[in-house]
């Protein structure tokens, strides 16, 4: 792999021994171990690893965390059987777990998430980040909360879409905005910010050499525009007392501590820097150099709250986060003019108080599941049911979205409502009837798609019924009774 002569200079400026770099170039070429995200509000550590045991897998803490009120979700995964893809695992196919980076991991830890928060996402895509915002707001169990996953790129959009679909991340609305806008049209609303922000992506060199050898100052010049509009937008659009959290995955000093060093200059007494409380970090560095002079952006005080990730120290991919609290409103000196991301035309959709009831009658008549209205709100377009949060009317008419929460029935059949795989990944692990609870070695032949002969099914359910698939009674989707067998209707969503 080449890695550009201008880029290692750079970072020879700032590594802590001029004798890292070889270990540095050395480690920026190596393949990352694979690593999980576990989806915390469908199953637990304990249960996740008691599972996966069993099968001859085993997830390795990386040492980052300290017992804090989110349980360790992110981890190294070793497993025995290598011809085997992941990604090709029903626990993965069904939303158990999403594979991300183990560094990527820890920036939505940092949000302060609380019961019930409102919390954008300002360039979310492919959601890997979101998603894991939207599970930590539904592992409170209560009220979901919403997670508003953005992106200016609508192609890449679409993979988000996908991703918060099969990890039921029903509280989530997609929005494809420049996310330069949020903080001038809506004001201070969101709880908090994430912004995981586009970057140079030198830390993911490994993944292409790319990045790393066509590095140049005037593009990194470009970017860290960009990633500081991004900062002022998303500061201006959190409410006072919530978190910015701002990422990237590169280790360029401009792209991450001199912007940092800005934005504190820029909303001076607004918002302060906040420790990222992670065990085994590098610290943030203090001063740049430019045209031979060393230029003083960041305290030692400042820079010991950030925290780095280098290949070659922490064994990840090169990454850097910085938390912010926002301690002062900012609505009095920059207030919010005419909101033109409000919907111009909205797409027809039905929240009305007669669908709510017809959708909870029909869910709890054929399932069993009694609707609970502070955790769920059901819409209708024309021809399907979403399943989404109640937070989500707070924004219906104020931006413009994309697609909101997951696709859970659509219209048809004996009862007028047929469900759909993302039923039984949302909602499916409360049935009390009509659902069945396969083994491992069905679950994976349902992920690939094959229909499933159950033995003694006869006479249990009636022939073209719709029922929820369960594993270790966690919802996993949804088959429809043909002939005795489960007719596979996983992702026909
Ligand atoms: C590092 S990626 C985000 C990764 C994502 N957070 C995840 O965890 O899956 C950065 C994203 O920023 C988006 N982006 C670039 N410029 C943007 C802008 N002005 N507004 C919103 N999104 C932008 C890119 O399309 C890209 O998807």
């Amino acid at each position: 792999m080449i890695i550009n002569n201008n880029y290692l200079d750079e970072i020879e400026k700032i590594l802590e021994n001029k004798n890292e770099l070889e270990d540095f170039k050395r480690y920026c070429t190596l393949p990352l171990k694979k690593s999980i995200k576990i989806n915390l509000h469908k199953i637990n550590l304990d249960k996740f690893r008691k599972l996966i045991s069993n099968w001859g897998w085993k997830i390795i803490d990386p040492g980052f965390i300290e017992k804090g009120n989110i349980e360790n979700d992110s981890f190294y995964i070793d497993r025995e059987e290598i011809d085997f893809a992941l990604g090709k695992s029903f626990l993965h196919m069904s939303g158990i777990f999403y594979i991300q980076e183990i560094a990527a991991g820890m920036p939505a830890r940092f949000l302060d998430i609380k019961e019930g928060d409102k919390i954008l996402d300002i360039s979310s895509a492919p959601g890997g980040k979101s998603t894991q915002i939207g599970d930590y707001l539904l592992s409170y169990k209560n009220r979901p909360g919403i997670v508003v996953a953005n992106d200016v790129n609508g192609k890449r959009l679409q993979t988000t879409a996908h991703n918060l679909n099969r990890m039921g991340i029903y509280n989530s609305m997609l929005t494809k905005l420049n996310g330069f806008v949020f903080g001038k049209n809506l004001g201070e609303v969101f709880d908090h910010v994430l912004v995981d922000a586009p970057c140079s992506g030198e830390g993911t060199g490994f993944k292409s050499d790319f990045s790393l050898k066509i590095w140049k100052r005037q593009e990194i010049n470009k970017i860290c525009g960009t990633q500081f509009q991004l900062l002022v937008s998303a500061i201006k659009s959190c409410k006072q007392g919530g978190t910015i959290v701002y990422s990237t995955c590169t280790m360029n000093p401009y792209e991450n501590e001199e912007n940092v060093s800005k934005i504190l200059d820029f909303f001076k007494g607004a918002i302060e820097l906040e420790n990222v409380d992670i065990k085994n970090k590098s610290i943030g560095i203090t001063e740049i150099e430019i045209d031979n002079e060393t230029k003083q952006i960041l305290s030692e005080q400042d820079a010991e709250k950030l925290a780095r990730f280098w290949p070659h120290k922490q064994k990840t991919g090169g990454f850097f986060i910085a938390k912010f609290k926002k301690v002062k409103t900012l609505q009095e000196k920059y207030p919010n003019k005419e909101n033109k991301i409000a919907p111009k035309n909205p797409f027809k959709i039905d929240t009305s108080k007669s669908l709510q009831k017809q959708v909870s009658n029909f869910i709890q008549e054929q399932y069993g599941i009694k609707v609970d209205k502070s955790k769920y709100l059901f819409f209708a377009t024309s021809k399907k049911i979403y399943l989404t949060s109640p937070e989500f009317l707070e924004f219906k008419d104020i931006l413009e979205f994309e697609k909101v929460g997951v696709p859970i029935m659509k219209f048809g059949g004996e009862h007028k409502f047929i469900p759909l795989h993302s039923f039984g990944t949302t909602i499916g692990g409360e049935t009390n009837k009509k659902y069945i609870n396969l083994n491992q070695d069905d679950m994976q032949k349902y992920s690939n798609l094959e229909d499933i002969k159950i033995e003694n099914l006869d006479g249990k359910y009636k022939d073209r019924e719709y029922v929820v698939i369960k594993f270790e009674g966690i919802g996993m989707g949804v088959g429809k009774i043909i002939d005795g067998k489960i007719k596979n209707k996983f992702i026909k969503a």
